[in-house]
């Protein structure tokens, strides 16, 4: 009988990948997405919207991490034998404006779903979205599993929350339960204010016209960035292991803004200088200024090593945010000539 895997943040980055990478291995997929007054399913819509081929073996549930019911109503409806909890208030910046809201999504969201478990009594894998911002104010360069935590965030808190708290119920009530501690992972589907597709975005539309700067913030800050399709398969690994634990993924390489910047420009032929201004705005009240990760655990344990260099994952991004510009460059010539043979037409 196929597994069954349950995902929560399955429209996000990360969620819309794993669903592809589950699928590919036989799984039955569930994903747990909330009412919003707008798609938000665009990520995954290639995979079940196929008229021609719907994949019946991905199924959509409605559900929030704010709300222990539905939790439970799904977990005794779908029994999964995988969960996989990526749902979150992700955006570090903004856990600084809705700290209390990032606290309960992204903190007790993970507590609700591992006390429904235990109310609903099943005992699948458990992963959780463990993130290199619990790291901060870095103790120690490289970060590996041992190194203490230093959050600067309300988003970080929270993921420390959610971290002990998955050791806590793997230590309490004997379930396999992981933490992988992600540090950056970007691609093509990234949310559009992180910065690397900010950046990426920006330098393909002002190469075709479309914009004329890009306002950032803290250029100088480091991060350890990696491909997000390389990542998701590290979740499923640490998943399938002998024992439960908990996990660096990283490349162990560090690149600064500004070196992002470089490289995506450079790519588009054109000098960021010349189009970027720092912004106040996009400051935050406690920086972390430095990620990176060693993932030598994972290799040794896992045998999980990253494909997608620095270089290449900025060219992925790159190469589809240019294909979307031209995309929208199309549609403003359509729409122009249109109004203009509507005035040719109106004139007459
Ligand atoms: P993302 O693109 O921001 O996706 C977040 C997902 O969480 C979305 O599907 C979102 O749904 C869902 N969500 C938000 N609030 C929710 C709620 N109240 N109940 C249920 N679902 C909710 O994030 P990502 O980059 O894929 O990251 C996945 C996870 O890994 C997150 O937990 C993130 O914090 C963590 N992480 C990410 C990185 C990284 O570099 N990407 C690194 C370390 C850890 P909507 O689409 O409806 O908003
Ligand atoms: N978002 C954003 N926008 N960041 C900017 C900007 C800007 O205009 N200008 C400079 N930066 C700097 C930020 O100050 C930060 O130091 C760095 O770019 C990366 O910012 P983000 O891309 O927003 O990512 P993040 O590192 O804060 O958080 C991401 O990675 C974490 C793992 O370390 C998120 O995906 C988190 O969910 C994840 O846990």
């Amino acid at each position: 009988m196929a597994k069954r895997a349950l995902i929560t943040g399955i429209t996000g980055q990360d969620g819309s990948f794993l669903t592809e990478l589950l699928l590919d291995k036989g799984y039955e997929v569930y994903g747990v997405i909330r009412r919003s007054s707008s798609f938000n399913t665009d990520r995954i819509d290639h995979l079940y919207q196929d008229p021609h081929e719907p994949d019946t073996r991905l199924r959509l549930v409605y559900g929030d991490l704010n709300d222990s019911s539905s939790l439970n109503t799904i977990l005794r409806q779908i029994k999964p034998d995988e969960i996989y909890n990526l749902g979150a208030q992700s955006h570090v910046r903004v856990s600084f404006d809705v700290p209390e809201y990032t606290g309960e999504v992204t903190g007790l969201g993970c507590v609700r779903l591992l006390e429904a478990l235990r109310e609903v009594g099943i005992q699948p894998k458990f992963y959780q979205a463990s993130s290199s911002e619990l790291y901060g104010k870095v103790l120690e360069v490289p970060q590996t599993e041992n190194t203490p935590f230093y959050p600067r965030s309300p988003y970080g808190c929270a993921k420390a929350y959610a971290y002990y708290i998955t050791v806590n119920y793997r230590e309490s009530y004997d379930l396999f339960a992981c933490n992988g501690i992600l540090f950056n992972h970007e691609s093509e589907r990234r949310g559009e204010t992180f910065v690397s597709r900010k950046i990426t975005r920006a330098a393909t539309r002002i190469k075709l016209g479309l914009q004329n700067k890009l306002y950032l913030g803290n250029l100088d800050a480091q991060r350890d960035w990696g491909y997000a399709k390389d990542y998701v398969e590290a979740m499923w690994m640490m998943m399938q292991a002998e024992e439960p634990d908990d996990y660096v993924i990283a490349t162990g390489e560090a690149h600064s803004v500004r070196e992002f910047l470089d490289e995506s420009f450079s790519l588009v032929d054109l000098d960021w200088k010349e189009y970027v201004e720092e912004d106040p705005r996009y400051y935050r009240p406690a920086e972390v200024d430095l990620l990176l990760g060693d993932a030598s655990k994972a290799k040794r344990v896992l045998g999980w090593e990253r494909k997608v260099s620095f270089k290449n994952l900025v060219r992925i991004m790159i190469d589809h945010d240019l294909k979307l510009a031209q995309q929208e460059l199309a549609m403003q010539e359509v729409a122009t000539s249109a109004l203009a043979s509507k005035a040719r037409w109106g004139a007459s």
